[in-house]
């Protein structure tokens, strides 16, 4: 195939068959991370940023501000650096190195913020941030992805879609909540066409996003210390809260069982899938997404250091 647009950098759907996770059931996870962008957030950054342009806020003098934990951070980076139009984001001490080196390589221009907010997270001085930002100059326009509804739309036409078009029958899809863009756009899309596929959220212990109490955590992409506008816990059939140290400790599992060098979330989503194992009935189909791989990680969910001074103890071998 040839191609002549950055943003049309991506890849075909894939899906890895997990062979033997849970005995008797079929699981297959959803590979996003094999894009430009390496991961999910290219999606939900296309969509967001098309939706921008239609709007009669956008104009040539259009800047783009979003804060971001890192891989929405990088998607922006790139589509703005394709089309010409100024990107700011607003960055926690939480992010990796090489998230925050690639967007100042696409020109983002970054903004740090370092004081825990009243939750112990960074998500609400973020957006403190943003908002006096957005007071000082009036051709920001906010890309707002936790209360955008292009970030779930985006997986609504296109993420859904693609895992739909793979499969006969899915008994539990499986998805990770950050924003809940992509747990959103996917549940309402099987619960228009496939009702009885049960959707299962998977958040972080320390989460608020679905009421569990805030806690400190580490891994980036999944959990929040701010519920999310968009989030709708009514088109979910239940939250797996996975404890990070498990989602951890599963990365590991994946890269020594399956050659598969996955992000913190994916860590997650499948400790989620394995926390299930005993009300997943034999024969059943299981998809789960992986939204990206562990590049990223190598100096911290793949450190045992890090995870010693993160966690005060050392990683429990999955069984
Ligand atoms: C690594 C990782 N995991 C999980 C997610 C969850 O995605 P969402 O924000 O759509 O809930 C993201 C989103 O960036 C992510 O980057």
């Amino acid at each position: 195939m040839i191609v002549n647009k950055v943003s049309d950098l991506t890849s075909e759907p894939l899906f890895f068959e997990l062979k033997d996770m849970i005995p008797e059931v079929d699981v297959f996870l959803k590979i996003e991370g094999l894009n430009i962008a390496g991961s999910i957030k290219f999606t939900t950054a296309k969509e967001m940023i098309r939706a921008a342009k239609a709007s009669k806020e956008f104009s040539p003098h259009t800047e783009f501000i979003e804060s971001s934990s890192g891989n929405l951070g990088v998607a922006l980076s790139i589509l703005c650096k394709e089309q010409g139009i100024p990107f700011w984001c607003v960055i926690d001490p939480n992010i990796t190195e090489k998230s925050q080196k690639l967007m100042e390589a696409y020109g983002a221009k970054l903004i740090r913020v370092t004081t825990p907010d009243e939750n112990g997270g960074f998500l609400g001085t973020r957006i403190r941030e943003i908002e006096n930002r957005l007071k000082s100059n009036p051709n920001f326009i906010w890309v707002n992805q936790y209360a955008n509804e292009a970030n779930p739309n985006a997986h609504y036409m296109k993420t859904a879609p693609e895992i739909d078009s793979e499969f006969d029958r899915i008994d539990y899809l499986v998805i990770g909540a950050g924003t809940t863009g992509t747990l959103m756009g996917c549940a309402r899309y099987f619960r228009e066409h496939h009702p009885n596929t049960k959707i299962i959220g998977v958040d972080a212990i320390g989460s608020v996003t679905f009421g569990g109490l805030p806690k400190k955590r580490f891994v980036p992409g999944i959990g929040t210390s701010r519920k999310p506008p968009i989030a709708n816990e009514s088109l979910i059939d239940k939250i797996v809260f996975v404890d990070e140290k498990d989602g951890i400790s599963m990365c590991h599992y994946l890269l020594d069982h399956y050659g598969l060098l996955l992000g913190g979330s994916t860590g997650s989503v499948i400790h989620a899938v394995k926390q299930l194992k005993e009300e997943i009935p034999p024969g059943s189909v299981v998809v789960a997404i992986s939204p990206d791989f562990g590049e990223k990680y190598l100096d911290t969910v793949f450190n045992q250091n890090w995870v010693l001074e993160k966690y005060y103890e050392s990683l429990s071998p999955q069984s």
